[in-house]
């Protein structure tokens, strides 16, 4: 799966809407998530203050490095392999993609239109699906 340019102009533009709210965004995506499936919980302990940091940085990283997938992959793969020692399984994937739409729909209300709703499923599923791969690779081996 790939974006057009027209998405990536609108993921682009609607996470230059986040950026400053970055933190309460943050805080309020680990709190949909924890929501829509508790069991996660026990899995982060970090501080969820410095991981919202870190989760937003890399989201920034990869909707910068959208144009430039060849060098987006073999980030996410690392991220992935880092990501099964910190337990995560392939089917968390889904309770964290609708955690970030929630997130996303409360934090830019009507500027959440359908067509940047669209373009953000695509990018989680691009992410999620590189991802997820290299985690079923490792897992195989
Ligand atoms: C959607 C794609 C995802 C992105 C971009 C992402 C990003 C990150 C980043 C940047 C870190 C910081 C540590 C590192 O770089 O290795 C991290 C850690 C972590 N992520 Fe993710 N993540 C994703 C999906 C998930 C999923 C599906 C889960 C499952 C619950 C998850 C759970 C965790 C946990 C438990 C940690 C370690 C926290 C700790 O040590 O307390 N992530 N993630």
């Amino acid at each position: 799966m790939s974006l057009t340019e027209q998405q990536i102009k609108l993921i682009r533009q609607s996470f230059d809407l986040v950026r400053p709210i970055s933190d309460d965004a943050a805080a309020l995506f680990y709190r949909n998530l924890f929501e829509i499936d508790p069991t996660l919980r026990p899995l982060f302990k970090d501080d969820i203050r410095s991981q919202g940091r870190k989760l937003m940085a890399m989201l920034d990283a990869a909707v910068k490095g959208l144009e430039r997938p060849d060098t987006l992959v073999p980030v996410l793969e690392d991220l992935a392999r880092r990501h099964i020692k910190y337990g995560v399984k392939t089917t968390h994937f889904s309770p964290v993609g609708n955690a970030l739409l929630y997130t996303l729909a409360e934090g830019l209300g009507d500027k959440f239109t359908p067509d940047i709703k669209a373009a953000w499923i695509a990018v989680l599923h691009l992410v999620s699906d590189v991802m997820k791969a290299e985690m079923n690779r490792q897992i195989s081996h």
